[in-house]
């Protein structure tokens, strides 16, 4: 199969980019490297910004001369705080880079998408689980581009686009050491990043409604979710576009992925209880009862093997 992967030198998508060329399928990744990692690359690759006007006719060629046959579409800005200060440039980005590359799918013909969303599109849930039917709030900038992004997708369907959307819970770990997630914005990496310069874990409060007062979310191994990916191109072919939450199913919460990495570092760490953040809800957790329904496909790692897998590769 002939696959574009737009954010392929990214930390989920050049874990999407390996299990693809190791499968047999070409792979080609767009990628203007501004958070992506060139050494991350095992595939042939274009230094594209689809945000960029130009970039709608280099893509139309691109898909017309490779052939392509799915798209799988990474490539956008995804840190939350950085969204709340700059929401024109999330919406240029994400929307932008988004409405360039569906011109380009169109008029290239190709109509098979697998995208990347976030559980950021629900907002401040109060559920246990999340469902795909529940509501979706967004309370940032970056949420709601990933929600718009959802709709256009929608849209697409008049010209036949048929497409997958996976909404993330909270990603880490690594598939191998060298595709780590190195930039440290997230709690794991974060804190992995504080122990090697010797600073205090801050905990974002720790009054919560939780059974130890700090936040639970549901960390899902970067393999699984790259699995997902992989499932998900054989859901392909109806015009539309489906939506699938992806996560263990599972609740750790602060103190609890604390307590993991110091057993698996064996660092006695120091931690801090700073005040809470805003826009944090104290729980985040997917149901997965549909795409384990409809795909078959089930989390393999916990936390254990996540934490276990940062750590092998923040030592290396
Ligand atoms: C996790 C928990 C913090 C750092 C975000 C995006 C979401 C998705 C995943 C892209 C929270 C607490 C954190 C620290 C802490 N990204 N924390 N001390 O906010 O759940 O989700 O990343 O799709 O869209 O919103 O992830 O890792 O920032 O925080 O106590 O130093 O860890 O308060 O409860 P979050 P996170």
């Amino acid at each position: 199969m002939n696959v574009l992967v737009t954010g392929g030198a990214g930390y989920i998508g050049s874990h999407v980019v390996r299990l693809l060329s190791e499968s047999g399928n070409y792979v080609i990744s767009v990628d203007d490297l501004s958070t992506g990692i060139g050494d991350r690359l095992d595939c042939e690759a274009v230094d594209l910004t689809l945000e960029d006007p130009t970039s709608i006719k280099r893509l139309t060629d691109l898909l017309v001369e490779k052939n392509i046959e799915v798209v799988i579409h990474f490539a956008a800005r995804k840190q939350v705080g950085e969204s709340v200060e700059k929401p024109e440039f999330y919406f240029q980005s994400n929307i932008g880079g988004l409405a360039n590359l569906l011109t380009a799918m169109r008029q290239a013909e190709v109509k098979k998408l697998v995208f990347s969303s976030s559980a950021a599109v629900y907002g401040m849930p109060d559920v246990e689980k999340v469902t795909e039917l529940d509501k979706t709030e967004p309370i940032n900038p970056y949420g709601q581009t990933k929600l718009v992004g959802e709709w256009m997708i929608n849209n697409a369907s008049v010209w036949g686009l048929s497409a997958v959307s996976l909404r993330y819970f909270n990603v880490a770990g690594a598939g191998w050491p060298e595709l780590a997630d190195k930039q440290a914005l997230n709690l794991i990496p974060i804190i992995l990043d504080r122990i090697e310069r010797g600073e205090s874990v801050l905990v974002f409060g720790d009054n919560y409604p939780t059974d130890d007062g700090s936040c639970i979310r549901d960390y899902i191994h970067v393999l699984d979710l790259a699995r997902a990916h992989i499932d998900a191109i054989d859901q392909l072919g109806e015009p539309g576009n489906q939506v699938y939450n992806v996560g263990t199913g599972e609740g750790s919460s602060v103190f609890e992925v604390i307590a993991e990495i110091k057993k698996v570092s064996g660092i006695d760490f120091d931690v801090e209880i700073a005040g809470p953040r805003a826009g944090d809800p104290p729980k985040l957790v997917a149901s997965n009862a549909k795409i384990s329904k409809e795909f078959g496909w089930k989390a393999e790692f916990g936390l254990s093997e996540i934490v276990n897998s940062a750590w092998k590769a923040k030592e290396s």
